[in-house]
């Protein structure tokens, strides 16, 4: 029997999920891999709390340097959270000759490259398959399944509380904030949900997914961000009427020597597999040339899936002892340097527009109008009422346009003295 030593730093949603797993599964993974996890110490801020202290024989700290200096500890687990002090906990980890298992998408997002290369300074290994999809194994399928195939495009929704709030607005009724309060129930949010409803923990994630489908390291300030914070009810009612569902997309293409990366919601057809992925489900689409399309789905945050994805990790670490970080094809993904960024304002798009117009002739010539100075096609138009008291949203889908001459519309079709709010643009796509 393997016996590897474990110091887990973090025990929050994602730890305690960890150590319930070792629990319940320690027999088959022992009769299985012949491995024996064991989990020595656990570092947590309020240990006193919130740890129950019938986990065998593991001592309890608050302070993350006991654990990183134990020799007996071969892997620490990093599930904390946030780029301070999750840095510092790493590389001092991997200076200690300890391999890490981390789900920080952040600190892989914004560090990956350096820290690859502390790693295999020092022989050891960094495994982050909960990093993105919790356990869905979306980091294995890009780095060893469909390793070889060139990846030209992904479409994912990768924040699984965005989609379970869109969810339920969708399918209940239920207000933004009624359908936020229950992913925080769930465990499925961030500490500072923030990140999930701006866009930016599906951000990070998708800086990962491009160094690793495309050999880019992007920066997340490359990445279009946009949250979900804006969309309103009408706008789901809408798209449905369409046939078109809302999601909050993360959307990677590569075009010759030009990547685009960019995150926010998506009207996407209804009969697209990604359309009917519900609740806190996570999926990704990925085109891939010579193997053509692949489909990945499965429950993407919360406890048990995250815990899945760390327990992967920690056999891989077990079964590739020895392996260090540049024989890894994760972590060996060499910058394509001759790769640029597509910026926002050259990307091409279709959008949904919604105004909110006074209803009286000759404002839907005035709309047009503007759409048309900027070449902007339109492909259907729909006033949705009629009440010539009062304003009344005038629904538009528009053909393919550049982002920048849609931004310029927008904003000159605020100024009309009929619009009476800012109008809404949500781009589409077909993937
Ligand atoms: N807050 C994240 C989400 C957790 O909702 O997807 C998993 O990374």
């Amino acid at each position: 029997m393997k016996k590897i030593t474990l110091g887990l730093v973090g025990f929050g949603t994602v730890g305690s999920g960890v150590v319930k797993f070792l629990q319940d599964r320690r027999s088959f993974i022992r009769d299985r891999f012949g491995i024996d996890f064991f989990l020595k110490s656990i570092c947590d801020r309020s240990i006193d709390k919130k740890i129950n202290k019938t986990i065998e024989k593991c001592s309890l700290t608050t302070q993350w340097e006991e654990l990183v200096k134990d020799p007996m500890i071969d892997v620490i687990v990093e599930l904390i959270g946030g780029v301070n002090p999750a840095k510092e906990i790493v590389v001092n980890a991997l200076r200690k000759k300890k391999h890490v298992v981390t789900a920080n998408k952040e600190l892989i997002a914004s560090l990956g490259q350096k820290l690859f290369e502390e790693a295999h300074q020092n022989g050891r290994n960094i495994y982050y398959e909960s990093s993105v999809m919790a356990g869905v194994p979306i980091i294995r399928t890009l780095t060893e399944g469909i390793v070889g195939n060139r990846v030209k495009g992904l479409y994912g929704i990768i924040n699984g509380t965005c989609n379970y709030i869109l969810t339920e607005m969708t399918d209940k009724g239920y207000s933004f904030e009624h359908a936020l309060a229950d992913a925080k129930n769930y465990g499925y949010a961030e500490s500072d949900p923030t990140l999930d409803i701006n866009g930016m923990d599906a951000t990070y994630k998708l800086a990962i997914l491009v160094n690793l489908a495309m050999g880019k390291f992007i920066s997340v300030k490359d990445i279009h961000t946009e949250g979900i914070a804006h969309i309103a009810h009408d706008d789901i009612e809408h798209a449905e009427s369409l046939g078109l569902n809302i999601k909050l997309l993360a959307i990677a293409k590569q075009h010759g020597q030009e990547i685009e990366a960019r995150v926010h919601p998506t009207l996407i057809p209804k009969d697209h597999p990604l359309a009917i992925i519900d609740g806190v489900d996570n999926a990704i689409f990925v085109e891939t040339d010579p193997l053509g399309d692949i489909f990945l789905a499965g429950q993407g945050a919360g406890k048990m899936s995250a815990a899945s994805g760390v327990i992967s990790d920690l056999l891989n670490i077990a079964v590739n002892e020895g392996s260090d970080a540049r024989s890894n094809l994760a972590n060996l993904a060499h910058d394509t340097a001759d790769l640029r960024m597509r910026m926002i304002d050259d990307i091409m798009t279709k959008f949904y527009i919604r105004i909110m117009a006074i209803d009286k002739p000759g404002v839907l010539s005035q709309i047009t109008g503007i759409l048309g100075q900027h070449e902007i096609g339109i492909n259907s138009f729909t006033q949705k009422a009629h009440n010539r008291a009062s304003t009344v949203p005038v629904i538009m889908l528009t053909e393919p346009a550049p982002e920048k001459k849609v931004r310029l519309a927008l904003e000159q079709l605020h100024k009309l003295p009929v619009v009476k709010s800012k109008p809404v643009a949500i781009r589409m796509e077909n993937p």
